[in-house]
C-alpha cells in the first residue's frame, strides 16, 4: 500500500475504501484503539503491517465502554501524536469517527455476552463489556477486516471478542498479541500517565506479584490461595496500592481455579491511588 496515510472521519468513506480493498482481494489488518498510543500498541501495528496487504488503526474513544464514575471525560488525548505514531508504524489509514456517527440519536442497539463478562472487571464494570464488544463489531463491519489485533494484557476484553466472534460468526480472525512492558515491567497503558511519580514507582508491584506467581507455579505450588496470598502480601506492602481483584483463572472459561495444575492464569487489578491499573500472566510452562 501507499507511503502516505489517509485520515479519515466518515463511516461511508471508511468503507468505500474497505470495499475497494476487498475487491482488490488484499487482505486488511485492523488495530483497534482508543488513542494516547505507546509501544503496546504500535507492536499491534507491527504485527498487523508485517501480516496484511493494508492496514487500518482506529483512535475513538469510546462512551459506551465507560461508567458514569469513570475516567471517560479525562481519558488522555494526543491526536497528533498518535498520527505521526501510525504514520511511521506504516499504516493506511487512521479511522476516527465522530461518536456522533457512531451513536446517532435513538441508538439502542448492543451487543450481551451471558457469562464471560461477569467475573473479574466485569464486576467493578458493569456495562464495560458489552460497550466494548459492540463497538468493535461496529468497527468490524465498517473495517471489514481480515485480521483484527488485540494485547493480552487486556485479557478478559480479548476473550469476549474472540466468543463474540466466534458466536456470531463474524469472519475476521482475532490475533491476540504479547503484553509489551516498561522495562521495571510495568504494562504498558495509556492510563499510566494518571499516575504520580511517588505512584509510578508503587505501580511495579502488579509485576512483582505476578512474577511470585510464576515462581510458585515453576515449584509446582498447588494450592491456588498460596498463590493469592503471596501476590496480595506483595501488593499491600505498598502504600497507595490497593487490589481490586487477584486470581487465578482458567484462560478458556475465566472461572476461578481453586487448584493450578496445567493452564492457569494470574490476573489482576489493582488501584494505585485513583488509577485502576490490570495485568495478567499466564502460569502454562
Ligand atoms: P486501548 O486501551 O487503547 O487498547 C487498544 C489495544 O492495545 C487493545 O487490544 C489492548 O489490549 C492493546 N494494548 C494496550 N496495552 C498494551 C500493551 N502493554 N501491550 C500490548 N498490547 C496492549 O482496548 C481498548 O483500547 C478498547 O477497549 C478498544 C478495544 C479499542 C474498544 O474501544
Amino acid at each position: 500500500m501507499a507511503e502516505i496515510m489517509k485520515t479519515i472521519t466518515s463511516i461511508h468513506d471508511m468503507t468505500t475504501w474497505a470495499r475497494d480493498r476487498v475487491l482488490n482481494r488484499e487482505s486488511i489488518g485492523f488495530v483497534p484503539t482508543m488513542g494516547y498510543l505507546h509501544d503496546g500498541h504500535l507492536s499491534l501495528v507491527k504485527r498487523a503491517r508485517s501480516e496484511n496487504d493494508a492496514v487500518v488503526a482506529s483512535v475513538f474513544v469510546n462512551p459506551t465502554q465507560f461508567g458514569q464514575n469513570e475516567d471517560f471525560t479525562v481519558y488522555p488525548r494526543d491526536p497528533d501524536g498518535d498520527s505521526e505514531k501510525l504514520r511511521s508504524g506504516g499504516v493506511d489509514v487512521l479511522f476516527i469517527p465522530e461518536a456522533d456517527e457512531l451513536y446517532g440519536q435513538d441508538y439502542e442497539t448492543y451487543v450481551e455476552l451471558e457469562r464471560l463478562p461477569l467475573p473479574l472487571c466485569g464486576k467493578s464494570r458493569p456495562g464495560h463489556f458489552r460497550g466494548v464488544a459492540t463497538v468493535v463489531l461496529k468497527l468490524f463491519n465498517i473495517v471489514l477486516p481480515n485480521n483484527a489485533y488485540f494485547g493480552s494484557k487486556d485479557f478478559q476484553q480479548l476473550q469476549v471478542i474472540r466468543r463474540m466472534v466466534r458466536d456470531l460468526n463474524v469472519s475476521t480472525m482475532i490475533v491476540g498479541c504479547p503484553t509489551v512492558r516498561e522495562p521495571d515491567g510495568l504494562a504498558m497503558s495509556s492510563r499510566n500517565a494518571y499516575l504520580s511519580p511517588v505512584e509510578r514507582k508503587q505501580a511495579i508491584c502488579l509485576h512483582d506479584a505476578l512474577m511470585i506467581a510464576k515462581g510458585l507455579f515453576d515449584k509446582t505450588e498447588t494450592d491456588a490461595s498460596v498463590y493469592i496470598k503471596a501476590m496480595k502480601d506483595r501488593i499491600t506492602e505498598e502504600s497507595d496500592a490497593r487490589p481490586d481483584y487477584i486470581s487465578l483463572v482458567d484462560p478458556e472459561t475465566l472461572e476461578d481455579l481453586p487448584t493450578v495444575k496445567d493452564a492457569a492464569l494470574a490476573v489482576m487489578a489493582v488501584k494505585i491511588g485513583k488509577t485502576r491499573l490490570i495485568d495478567n500472566m499466564s502460569l502454562a510452562g
